[in-house]
């Protein structure tokens, strides 16, 4: 797989197979990530993964911890999104909603579904490898931005291996209960979760392709003609 065939071929992947995958790759993927480029080369990142049993008991914790608390309303240590939201910007989370929701036929007006839906995040959508992306809390935005070059490494590389991932900030929402388990240090603050798998692009939660915003909307060109 080439590079322009790893960025196209890659989505927020919803629904993985029941097949679980080679440690070793996994590994891999996290080293070979580092070759992203960071600001000064901080590689502000830092990883925590989970397979196997360590994967499961984490599992149990966070679903007798979301039986007791509503995830939506569980309090974030940064605002994952500006409040309130604004603009173009709230239109495509709104967009994508009805596009993630309508695959999977869950009407919006029910909210015990849509809940349902949500509550998929806390499950890593099924996918045998879980990783955590924690930042020195020290840190600031240019190494938050760093973040999302690593975060992308890892995904695309993960395409090379015919792996499939969803970054998940969802996890912003538990990051006690995270926290708590994989033994984040009080400097590090947890960013997001991200599923590894093998995965069913078959599947309602994944047959769907995101949109993106016309050229002109994001890019001015000077000198092109
Ligand atoms: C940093 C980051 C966090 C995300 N968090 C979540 C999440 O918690 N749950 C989820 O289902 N998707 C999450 N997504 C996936 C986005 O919804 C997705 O990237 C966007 O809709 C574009 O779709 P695509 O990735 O399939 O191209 C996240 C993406 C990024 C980059």
């Amino acid at each position: 797989m080439d590079v322009f065939e790893a960025i196209d071929s890659r989505i927020s992947c919803r629904w993985f197979h029941d097949k679980p995958v080679d440690p070793a790759i996994v590994k891999d993927l996290i080293v070979k990530a580092q070759r992203a480029a960071s600001g000064g080369n901080l590689q502000s990142w830092f990883v925590y993964a989970l397979m196997g049993e360590p994967l499961k008991e984490f599992k149990r914790i966070v679903a007798e911890r979301i039986a007791r608390d509503d995830p939506r309303h569980c309090k974030t240590e940064y605002a994952v999104y500006p409040e309130p939201m604004f603009g173009v910007y709230d239109e495509r989370r709104e967009h994508h909603g009805v596009q993630l929701y309508g695959s999977l036929g869950i009407d919006r007006k029910d909210p015990v579904a849509r809940l349902g839906q949500f509550k998929r995040n806390f499950e890593f959508f099924n996918a045998p490898v879980a990783l955590f992306i924690t930042i020195d809390r020290r840190l600031g935005p240019g190494q938050w931005a760093d973040l999302g070059g690593y975060i992308h490494a890892l995904a695309f590389l993960a395409r090379g291996y015919g792996l499939d991932t969803c970054p998940q900030e969802a996890w912003a929402r538990l990051y006690d209960t995270v926290g708590a388990f994989i033994k984040i240090p009080p400097e590090q603050m947890l960013f997001c979760g991200m599923a590894i798998g093998y995965g069913n692009r078959k599947h309602k939660a994944n047959d769907f392709r995101s949109p993106r915003a016309e050229l002109s909307e994001f890019c001015r060109f000077y000198g092109f003609d």
